[in-house]
């Protein structure tokens, strides 16, 4: 099956930054330790300094590895992720934040660990594309990604989401088989059906917030496919399948939480 052939189904979980109640997000584990628990996996990406797409979400290295502790990059204040090569990535741990356990150390992931990972599992990968206006092009943010499915061979395994709509526009004439997503935060944009159309996209994803039975309704009815973010409440989330949601972005796949739906 394809992804687009997913978007036509009701009920779906997708592991949010993977299992990320149970592991650290965005790494392998947490990849691991969701399959079997959703219908496919969300991470997000975004380039370092010397363009390698990695698997991360904050702009800051601070909250998720170890940079802080590191006496070689005191002076990297605020540690953005884009201002590291991938050699000085790959020195950190992803893990102890976590488990608050210097035993359990994680590497960085890359998107192309991810695509490697997703393809021997047969998986399917939300890749959120972080907004990084102002730091690299469109053209770069976007090849760099499509390169990496391309390289793969994983166009049919993967959604292609961004809140910065521009690169959703580049993704699919790049990649045509490969269905995109438009994200949304806090307000819809006007004309929403117009605009989505405009862009091409095959998906919009917004905020629990946001949702309303009349928007919802209007989107299926003109074929698009409808994911809210995040949901982690097992009620709420039978009441968004039961408006016509396609899809929730949760945290907790685990036994009694949304992941038993
Ligand atoms: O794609 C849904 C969700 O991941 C968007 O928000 O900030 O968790 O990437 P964020
Ligand atoms: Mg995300």
């Amino acid at each position: 099956m394809k992804f687009l052939e997913l978007l036509n189904q009701t009920g779906l979980i997708a592991a949010h930054r993977g299992a990320r109640s149970i592991a650290p997000e965005n790494t392998l584990i947490a990849l691991k330790r969701s399959l079997g628990k959703c219908d496919f996996i969300e991470i997000d990406v975004q380039l370092s300094r010397d363009g390698i797409a990695v698997v991360m979400h904050d702009d800051t290295l601070e909250r998720t590895t170890n940079v802080a502790e590191i006496d070689a990059f005191k002076s990297r204040k605020p540690y953005r992720v884009c201002d590291f090569t991938i050699d000085e990535l790959r020195t950190l741990d992803y893990g102890s934040w976590f488990y608050e356990d210097e035993n359990h150390k994680e590497p960085l992931l890359t998107l192309r660990d991810a695509l490697e990972f997703i393809k021997e599992n047969n998986i399917f990968l939300n890749i959120e594309i972080k907004d990084m206006y102002g730091i690299v092009s469109d053209e770069a943010a976007v090849e760099t990604v499509v390169k990496e499915i391309k390289e793969s061979d994983t166009h049919k395994l993967v959604l292609i989401s961004s809140f910065r709509h521009e690169y959703l526009k580049l993704a699919k004439e790049k990649l045509p088989d490969a269905p995109t997503a438009a994200l949304v935060e806090g307000k819809h944009p006007p004309k929403l059906l117009e605009y989505l159309r405009e862009l091409k996209v095959d998906a919009y994803n917004f905020n629990n917030e946001l949702v309303d039975k009349q928007t919802i309704k209007m989107l299926r009815e003109a074929g698009f496919f409808v994911g809210v973010y995040t949901v982690n409440d097992v009620k709420r989330a039978k009441e968004l399948f039961s408006m016509g949601v396609n899809c929730i972005f949760s945290d907790s796949l685990e036994k009694e939480e949304v992941g038993v739906l």
